[in-house]
């Protein structure tokens, strides 16, 4: 009797939701700052016997983070004795471990609580993760889990929680927590929409850079013809703009130098490469292809009609400068995500560095633990069943990045939280440290952002304030502007900032991104070229700092970190796709060229005997003279002609563009 009139008083209680009290030995360890989750409504109490696997982060090596940047220009830095020691990611996984007093201290405050519960460390260190049921979470951290739902989906947070203050500083934090984890929730019905597979548009993330198209000139070409290149960039206007040649085919070539291509959402097709490789590089077979890493269902080829811009254009650049060198296609995320058809998930990259780095998975920095469970695709998808819907668990880890990889893709600053940002960018760096260069495209909005983000023409501030992108803010990794050589113009002249107003030629106006962000200050090894950017050609418009736009009149963060870091050709570039030839703009050819130039670097040096050079910044900003400097031309956005490409660094072409022999030269000079 006793017994049952007690529990009639616990069930009363939960029904009530009453306020914990929690015991003086315990602090507060994270409280939710904002009453909602975004989307996510608040539902009811979570019943106390379901069961949730609870992970505790265990605080990152404060140390190791603070050292990071210097230990990345340790073997980056051309003055460095230890210029190319590239560290293994093993070394990385131990240094940024947590230390063992934490894992001690908070194993212990477990086998008390959770008496012969089995608790796992992950591969990287950095977790103690458990099963344990809703009532005994609440009982070991103090607080009230609830369920949110958003559409199909449901995730358990709570708005508060506690441990004992002998741990606290051990403790990154704790999931499920005021960061939810998702969950199967019995009301949830699966949706069954199909995805729309017409092709019509090229990649649509919110935010992407779609390149843009109209129809090639109508004279036939001969393949090495030069005196066309200002109506349409073949492979024989680069080699002539850059002064590099084919490798020839037969040459012997390293078995791990692939060049790595991301993808996301668009597909090659393999009768457009074979149709380019035709007509504008004899010297590469038909059937050529990337090798494909698929990463959560991402698959390609595609049938012609399904192929997008961006696809066939990145491996239509790359693989005629580095044939017969191969190239990596790393495709991204199965098609319901891939096509973003769910346009609350707007991340990306972050399943993409899963797949390269299983440490990345569970790593947690900046609040931010694994992938985001709002702003990420979630796995196994249970939106879609298969093919389209990728049913498998997110893959951690399963590749190896290869020493160079190209990105096409971005976002603006605007678009994620500076968290989830920063935590990549810490990515970005451990990858540099391993020895892996990083090329991405600027963006081609000029100083401004895509039209609806952030305002109406894409613009901070009630639509005036320039808008930095995504990632190209990161300071480690290599952004690329594009470059154009003008009608009338030849490839013996230099090149100017490529700026297209809308309509001529392309529908929308392209101008090549730059600028400074908002989010991250200047690295050490651009600041000089910064400050005499500044000093020597001050831009003309009134200016802010640290980031904080809302409270001037200021257009742009004096010191944030410049982008982009260097310039390639991005305009009128030949491509097939979908069966015609027409040519393309934007800074998303500009990368593919760059890093397949480092690419064709990294093959001399392997050998030489010599490794792959990897974050290439540090080298760049000692040595501008490897670049062509380019002087003239602007990037136009938020209603103002925007900076001026001037001698030296500026934000529209960076340091300039390649002078193959030159950077061949110095980068083999190095140890
Ligand atoms: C995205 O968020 C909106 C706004 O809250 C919501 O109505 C919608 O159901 C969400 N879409 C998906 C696919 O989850
Ligand atoms: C670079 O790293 C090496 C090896 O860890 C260390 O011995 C050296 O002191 C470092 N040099 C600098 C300039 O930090
Ligand atoms: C190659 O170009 C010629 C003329 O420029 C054209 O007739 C032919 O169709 C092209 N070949 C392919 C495979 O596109
Ligand atoms: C590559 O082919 C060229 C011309 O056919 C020949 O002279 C050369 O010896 C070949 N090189 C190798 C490494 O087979
Ligand atoms: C790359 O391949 C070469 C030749 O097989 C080998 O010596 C080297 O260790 C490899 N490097 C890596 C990072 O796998
Ligand atoms: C290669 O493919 C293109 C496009 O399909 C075709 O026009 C050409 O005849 C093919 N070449 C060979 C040698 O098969
Ligand atoms: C934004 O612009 C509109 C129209 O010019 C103006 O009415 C409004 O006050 C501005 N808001 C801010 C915050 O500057
Ligand atoms: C500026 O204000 C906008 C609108 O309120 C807000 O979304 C944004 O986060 C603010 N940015 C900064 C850097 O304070
Ligand atoms: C400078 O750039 C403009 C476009 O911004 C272009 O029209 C012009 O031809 C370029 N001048 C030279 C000398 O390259």
């Amino acid at each position: 009797m006793h017994f049952l009139f007690l529990s009639f008083i616990a069930a009363a209680v939960w029904g009530f939701a009453q306020a914990r009290v929690v015991p003086a030995s315990h602090l507060l360890h994270e409280k939710r700052e904002h009453a909602g989750t975004g989307n996510w409504v608040k539902r009811a109490r979570t019943a106390p016997h379901v069961k949730v696997p609870v992970r505790i982060g265990l605080r990152q090596n404060q140390y190791a983070l603070s050292q990071a940047q210097q230990w990345l220009m340790n073997v980056s830095h051309p003055g460095s004795e230890n210029y190319g020691q590239h560290w293994t990611q093993e070394d990385v996984i131990n240094t940024f471990a947590p230390s063992d007093d934490s894992t001690v201290a908070v194993k212990e405050w477990l086998a008390t609580a959770l008496p012969s519960r089995e608790i796992t460390h992950t591969k990287n260190k950095a977790w103690l993760a458990f099963d344990a049921t809703v009532q005994e979470l609440e009982n070991l951290v103090h607080a009230e889990y609830y369920e949110h739902h958003n559409g199909d989906r449901a995730m358990i947070s709570c708005e508060k929680y506690h441990v004992p203050a002998s741990v606290k500083e051990h403790i990154d934090y704790i999931t499920p927590g005021v960061k939810g984890v998702h969950f199967e929730s019995k009301d949830l019905k699966k949706r069954s929409r199909r995805p729309n597979q017409d092709g019509s548009g090229y990649a649509s993330r919110n935010g992407r850079q779609p390149p843009q198209i109209r129809p090639a000139i109508n004279t036939p070409l001969q393949q090495d013809q030069l005196d066309t290149c200002d109506q349409i960039i073949t492979p024989a206007c680069l080699q002539a703009l850059y002064d590099f040649e084919p490798l020839p085919p037969n040459a012997t070539i390293s078995p791990n130098n692939s060049l790595g291509v991301f993808e996301e959402g668009d597909y090659y097709s393999q009768a457009d490469l074979d149709s380019f490789f035709t007509n504008f590089t004899s010297y590469i077979p038909n059937g050529t292809h990337p090798v494909l890493d698929s990463i959560d269902g991402g698959m390609a080829p595609v049938v012609i009609s399904l192929s997008g811009g961006e696809s066939d254009l990145d491996f239509q650049l790359a693989i005629p400068v580095i044939y017969p060198q191969t190239t990596t296609l790393f495709q991204t995320d199965d098609t319901y995500y891939g096509l973003q058809l769910d346009p609350n998930v707007t991340g990306i990259f972050n399943t993409f560095l899963d797949a390269i780095d299983g440490s990345y998975c569970t790593y947690s920095a900046y609040g931010e633990t694994g992938d985001d469970p709002i702003l990420d695709p979630v796995y196994p998808d249970p939106n879609l069943p298969p093919p389209n819907g990728y049913q498998g668990q997110r893959q951690c880890g399963v590749y190896a990045p290869t020493n160079v990889i190209s990105i096409s893709y971005g976002e603006q600053e605007e678009d994620l939280p500076a968290y989830y940002q920063q935590r990549q960018c810490n990515e970005f760096l451990k990858l540099g440290l391993q020895g892996v260069s990083i090329f991405v495209a600027s963006g081609d909005t000029g100083v401004g952002g895509l039209a609806g983000h952030g305002s109406a023409n894409g613009c901070l501030r009630n639509g005036t304030v320039f808008s930095p992108t995504h990632p190209n803010s990161c300071p480690w990794l290599t952004n690329v502007g594009a470059t154009k050589v003008y009608p009338g113009r030849t490839v013996y002249e230099p090149e100017s900032a490529a700026n297209d107003p809308a309509g001529h030629p392309y529908h929308n106006a392209f101008s090549s991104s730059g600028g400074f962000s908002n989010i991250f200050t200047v690295p050490d090894y651009q600041a000089f070229a910064v400050q005499t950017y500044f000093a020597d050609h001050n831009p003309p418009y009134p200016y802010y700092n640290d980031g904080q736009y809302n409270t001037s009149d200021g257009l742009y963060n004096r010191n944030g970190r410049g982008i982009p870091d260097v310039a390639a050709n991005g305009d009128n570039i030949a491509v097939y796709a979908r069966g015609r030839l027409a040519t393309q703009g934007g800074t998303s050819a500009s990368a593919p060229i760059f890093a397949a130039l480092v690419t064709r670097i990294n093959e001399e040096r392997i050998s030489a005997g010599k490794g792959p050079i990897g974050f290439i910044n540090p080298v760049l900003y000692q040595h501008p003279e490897i670049l062509n400097d380019i002087v003239n031309g602007t990037n136009p956005g938020c209603g103002t002609s925007g900076f001026d490409a001037v001698p030296g660094w500026d934000p529209v072409t960076g340091l300039g563009t390649p002078n193959y022999p030159k950077m061949l030269s110095l980068f083999m000079s190095l140890p």
